[in-house]
């Protein structure tokens, strides 16, 4: 018999577990931002009385991510999955959600298909040791009074107040959030975050290619000798032209998926997604 119960700390070791199985990138940290951001909308599958599978929410506003979801491999095509995915959905439904968002692997993508989600965009995972990247005169990292700025900034880019999000990852590693300025004018925003395999980097937007490129140029700088992850849309030409010429590859790929009412968002102008979690 399939159950599913709220996720709390102590099932950490079972998400950590899966996401190893799943070759996900998540650490301990990730998953306890995921529980204090989403309390009650964080599920474990359990399926005979023991625990099997997970899914987490992430309520900004009328959007709502779904992510993480993920069932052990000995049991999955039982349905375990969609059962999750229903549970999300419902949970973000009594929150008043308008618009169900996520990415999609691969193998998620039938799952999310068969429960009515259409494909948007697609993002291209690239990965790599970085080489070059430096400092820019207009780049620096964030002041504590320049955030608010930035969320209206994302929000403007992604059509979605990430607000909670920015904030959280701003609090956990202040000096990773770097900002650039043209004219006095915040134009783009990046940050980066510690990974299980690799450095992630994002999320992070730019209203130009300029802003975009220096923007990664610290980063990578300031994640020398380190494998990093980035996730860029690939309808975004500049970031890829830019990851490719820092020598990052393209590893996997996902879906950006919705159910419900359209997002009005500039993926050409989104130059880091902040890991599938979360957009
Ligand atoms: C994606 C994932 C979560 C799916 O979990 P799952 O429990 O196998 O999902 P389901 O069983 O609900 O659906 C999988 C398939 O089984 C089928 N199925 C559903 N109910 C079933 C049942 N009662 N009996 C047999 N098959 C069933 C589904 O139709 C689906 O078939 P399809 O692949 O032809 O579309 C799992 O493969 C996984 O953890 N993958 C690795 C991590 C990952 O990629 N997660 C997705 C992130 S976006």
């Amino acid at each position: 018999m399939i159950r599913i119960r709220t996720m709390t700390a102590a099932d950490v070791p079972l998400g950590m577990r899966l996401r190893e199985q799943a070759g996900f990138n998540q650490t301990e940290t990730d998953w306890r931002r995921f529980l204090d951001l989403e309390p009650e909308g964080c599920f474990v599958a359990e399926l005979d009385g023991e625990p099997v599978g997970t899914v987490t929410n992430c309520v900004f506003d009328s959007v709502g991510w779904i992510a993480m979801l993920l069932v052990d491999q000995r049991v999955r095509g039982r349905g375990i999955g969609t059962r999750l995915t229903e549970h999300a959905l419902a949970y973000l439904a009594a929150r008043g959600v308008r618009t169900a968002r996520l990415d999609a692997t691969p193998r998620g993508r039938p799952v999310y298909e068969k429960l009515g989600f259409t494909a948007e965009y697609e993002l291209a995972r690239v990965e790599g040791s970085p080489e070059g990247g430096g400092p820019h005169g207009a780049v620096s990292p964030i002041a504590a009074d320049q955030l608010d700025v930035v969320v209206e900034l994302d929000r403007e880019v992604t059509g979605t107040n990430r607000r909670r999000l920015i904030e959280r990852l701003y609090r956990e590693k202040p000096e990773a959030m770097h900002v650039f300025l043209a004219s006095d004018r915040i134009a783009g925003y990046l940050t980066f975050r510690d990974g299980f395999h690799a450095t992630q980097i994002g999320p992070g937007v730019a209203l130009s290619d300029e802003a975009g490129r220096a923007l990664g140029d610290v980063a990578i700088e300031r994640c020398a000798g380190q494998t990093v992850f980035v996730d860029v849309p690939t309808d975004n030409g500049p970031a890829l032209d830019w990851t490719e010429s820092r020598g990052l590859v393209v590893q996997r790929r996902f879906t950006r998926m919705r159910r419900g009412e359209p997002v009005v968002d500039h993926p050409s102008q989104l130059w880091a997604g902040s890991g599938p979690e979360k957009g």
